[in-house]
């Protein structure tokens, strides 16, 4: 579903990402780990044209690195950003349903994927009518989950969605993670963490990245040795 292929970020001449170069397949949830600096964030906002980058971004065999950023959500991938970034005076609701404003969905469409959120989060139809400035931080994560399901149909980026998780929100969020694997099977999902163990319940793969550079499987030792 999506294939990076020498992708490179340089930000006022440091090299942030080199030849990053990896794939995520249909239906499958890929772990994308590293230490904090390493990359992660940058990836994903190359995949979403925030940042400039150099090399092949493919979604679904369709080269997408000239899509300028404002469509790419309308592709169908969904990014819930570290920072969660939602607007605090608007309510749940609306937070959520901006991308399908952005993106210009038909009202049937737009009702038709906000069910789809509610069925696998149905804490943000209770919520759906509050400021989302008045949720906590973790909600504001489910919030941000909600609103990258809202657009993300082929593919859906999450940035450490388990940083600052009290345990009981990180139990419940994993929960929607399966109950959304579940739910759309063939739904790609990339997830950065700089703790693997987190992802290691519902992740097909981990792929690992360390300043700017995917890593390596260790090389076995020489079997003649
Ligand atoms: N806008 C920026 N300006 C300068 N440096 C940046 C910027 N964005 C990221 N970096 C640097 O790029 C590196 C990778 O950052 P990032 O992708 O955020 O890593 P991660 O998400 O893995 O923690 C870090 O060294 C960071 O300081
Ligand atoms: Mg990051």
């Amino acid at each position: 579903m999506l294939e990076l292929q020498d992708l490179s970020v340089a930000i006022a001449g440091i090299p942030i990402l080199r030849g990053v170069t990896f794939s995520v397949g249909e239906g499958e949830t890929v772990a994308y780990v590293g230490r904090n600096g390493a990359g992660k964030t940058t990836t994903l906002r190359a995949i979403m044209g925030a940042v400039a980058s150099t090399g092949t971004i493919r979604l679904g065999g369709r080269a997408i690195e000239t899509v300028p950023a404002h469509e790419r959500p309308g592709l169908g991938i969904g990014w819930a950003p570290e920072d969660r970034r939602l607007f605090s005076a608007f309510t749940v609701k609306e937070n959520i349903l901006l991308p399908a404003r952005v993106a210009r969905l038909d009202p049937a469409e737009r009702d038709r994927r906000l069910e789809r959120v509610y069925a696998i989060l149905p804490e943000l139809k209770e919520m759906a009518g509050r400021p989302a400035g008045s949720v906590s931080g973790g909600q504001g994560k489910m919030v941000a989950l909600g609103r990258a399901l809202m657009i993300g149909t082929r593919l859906v980026l999450l940035d450490e969605p388990f940083q600052g998780l009290a345990p009981v929100l990180a139990q419940r969020y994993g929960e929607a993670l399966r109950a959304l694997q579940a739910a759309d099977p063939s739904l790609s999902l990339l997830i950065t963490e700089s703790n693997p163990a987190l992802l290691k319940s519902f992740a097909d793969r981990t792929i690992g990245i360390e300043r700017g550079e995917i890593e390596t499987a260790p090389v076995l030792a020489d079997p003649g040795r």
